[in-house]
């Protein structure tokens, strides 16, 4: 079942909300690339998502091509109390993602929540010298697997009687980033976004998408504290974002308290895309930590 507005019982009848720390009770969720990378690094996007739904109540499906990334999420999913099983293959393989979405709706009791987060850097971007191998890989992976994926998980979602798609792009969508098949493909995912919610909104299925500015994940640990520094000084606050930051409105898109929320792009980018970047230079002159 996915999480409705339904009144919990030690609420008043008007109440439409979820009880706190369950906002997601009852749902199933099918989480992309959520493996934990090896090493202690910074936590990832899809990881964070996948510990995040389940300590909020959803029973997750970590989807990732490594077996040990994937079993190293489903294990801190479970230290903390929550509900999860490990699905491991290629999402980008046509084959490969359907028996993935199988498993997991199998291990789930079926699937009504989807967050694509499965993604790859790619290179330089001039088309004089982008390397097409790299602009296969991402386009395959960046694009394909979100569309194998929802290929594959819709009649999941139809059966359930509606739910939630989440595609986790970046900025480099909408602003020139010097990275050709990486923005493409994120671009290009935006306007899947919009068409699916079209597509699929009379049958009860939102489909959203988060634009994640500098954050500090595996994919943003490139460089060492001063690019760090360079990459939270590109936003209007003073924090540097994390994983976490991203998965708390990921969580919100899905629950029911966006239910009437469909076909959006939301940036989480501490305002870097709200602002000039003139005027951000002004901010850093003054106060350069
Ligand atoms: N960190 C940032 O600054 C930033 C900015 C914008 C957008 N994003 C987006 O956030 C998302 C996740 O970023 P992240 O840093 O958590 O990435 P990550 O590198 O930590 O996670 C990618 C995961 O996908 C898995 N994977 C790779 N190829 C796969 C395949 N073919 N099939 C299945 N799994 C596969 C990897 O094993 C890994 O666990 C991406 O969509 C990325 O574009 C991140």
């Amino acid at each position: 079942m996915h999480p409705t507005s339904a009144a919990p019982s030690s609420r008043p009848p008007w109440w439409r909300g979820p009880e706190p720390g369950r906002r997601l009770l009852g749902a199933r969720a099918f989480v992309t690339g959520a493996g934990t990378q090896p090493g202690g690094g910074p936590i990832g996007i899809g990881e964070a998502i996948a510990v995040l739904f389940a300590a909020q109540g959803a029973r997750v499906a970590v989807a990732d091509i490594d077996r040990d990334r994937a079993d190293a999420t489903v294990g801190m999913v479970r230290d903390a109390g929550g509900d999860a099983v490990a699905v491991v293959g290629d999402l980008a393989d046509p084959e490969t993602n359907r028996r993935c979405v199988s498993e997991a709706a199998e291990g789930l009791g079926g699937i009504d929540t989807v967050v694509n987060s499965v993604a790859v850097t790619a290179g330089s971007g001039s088309p004089v010298d982008v390397d097409l191998d790299e602009w296969d890989r991402a386009m395959r992976l960046n694009l394909g697997a979100a569309v194998l994926t929802a290929r594959h998980t819709i009649p999941h979602l139809r059966a359930a009687g509606g739910g939630a798609i989440l595609n986790i792009s970046s900025i480099a969508a909408t602003r020139g980033h010097g990275s050709g098949a990486y923005a493409a493909s994120k671009a290009a995912l935006g306007g899947l976004t919009r068409d699916w919610a079209y597509l699929h909104g009379r049958e009860g299925i939102r489909v959203n998408e988060i634009l994640i500015g500098h954050a500090y994940s595996p994919m943003g640990d490139q460089g060492g504290p001063e690019v760090r520094a360079r990459r939270r000084r590109a936003g209007l606050l003073p924090t540097e974002g994390l994983a976490w930051d991203v998965a708390w409105p990921a969580v919100f898109l899905c629950s029911a308290e966006a239910g009437w929320i469909t076909g959006v792009e939301l940036p989480v980018d501490a305002g870097t895309t709200s602002t000039a970047p003139y005027a951000v230079s002004l901010l850093n002159d003054r106060d350069p930590t």
